[in-house]
């Protein structure tokens, strides 16, 4: 694997590889390797984020890499360098492997098609794709749950905007989930979904539904022309602990984060024995730390 671009990308054995690996390496207590050390990993966040920049400088330094945590607001950027110039800088230090989180669509891909050697994980590229995100919450799913064959998975929420949603997409394609049901309000229903099936209301998507993903409102994506009314949202879109009546009695909850308690989803539902948030932000470690681990041994 030379770059981590989107889910696409990697086929169902290499996906299972993946969790298999970031599984072994939940139960060690110690990963350090000092075979790792001699390798380097940058972060590039041109977009907030506290779970995917942390776990991925946490992974690295577990393995023995040194991380470096570029800061925008001091780097040569803001004296007219073109991002490009930025990583090739990098790669000419030695750096190994560059995370991006970038609100440009493809700009992942991009950089990978123009650097030698340096290795791209996309943390995040606009509304198109998050990869390591599915890949930790597949993980997750199959800690509770065993055959996806027969799974019915729920994504519930700002699907129009959410790169979540699109890797989602495409891992429960590739690994050919049993049914996946996106419910979003008519506004946020995308022009084109690569799998599953959409539905404008919630007690019809979450009926009998194994897992139930709820997803942030991501405003920062909004165009000027789109606007929310929060209330009706709420009303018909949060997910309570009264509408999971709907779904199998031992269905869990999962919510890639940040959440916005008592909007997407009610604060109780959050904290209840089913949700598994915080096992998620766990799990983003290990696979990240997987991740990191098949870019440099291959
Ligand atoms: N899920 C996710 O990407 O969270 P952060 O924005 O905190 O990285």
């Amino acid at each position: 694997m030379k770059n981590l671009l989107e889910i696409s990308q990697l086929n169902n054995q290499q996906i299972k590889e993946l969790i298999a690996l970031a599984t072994e390496l939940k139960k060690k207590s110690c990963n350090f390797d000092q075979n790792y050390s001699k390798f380097s990993m940058a972060n590039l966040f041109y977009e907030p984020s506290t779970r995917t920049r942390v776990s991925f400088e946490l992974a690295a330094k577990s393995l023995g890499m040194p991380v470096i945590n570029l800061d925008l607001k001091s780097s040569s950027e803001t004296k007219g360098e073109i991002l490009l110039d930025t990583i090739k800088t990098l790669e000419a230090m030695g750096i190994n492997i560059l995370v991006i989180r970038h609100q440009k669509e493809g700009i992942a891909e991009f950089l990978s098609n123009n650097v030698k050697t340096i290795k791209i994980i996309n943390g995040g590229d606009g509304k198109h794709a998050h990869p390591t995100q599915a890949l930790l919450d597949m993980m997750t799913i199959l800690e509770k749950k065993s055959d996806v064959k027969k799974l019915k998975i729920v994504i519930v929420g700002d699907i129009k905007h959410s790169r979540v949603a699109n890797s989602l997409q495409s891992i429960c394609s590739i690994m050919q989930v049993g049914e996946l049901c996106l419910v979003t309000p008519e506004q946020w229903i995308p022009q084109a979904i690569s799998f599953g099936n959409i539905t404008t209301s919630l007690k019809q998507g979450i009926k009998n539904a194994d897992v139930v993903i709820a997803l942030r409102i991501q405003k920062e994506r909004f165009l000027p022309e789109e606007s929310l009314n929060i209330d009706s949202y709420c009303q018909n879109y949060r997910i309570t602990n009264e509408i999971m009546q709907y779904a199998k009695s031992d269905a869990i909850i999962m919510h890639p984060g940040p959440v916005n308690r008592g909007i997407e989803i009610d604060s109780k539902v959050v904290d209840s024995d089913r949700s598994l948030i915080l096992e998620q932000v766990k799990n983003g470690v290990f696979i990240r730390m997987a991740v990191l681990k098949r870019l440099l041994d291959n």
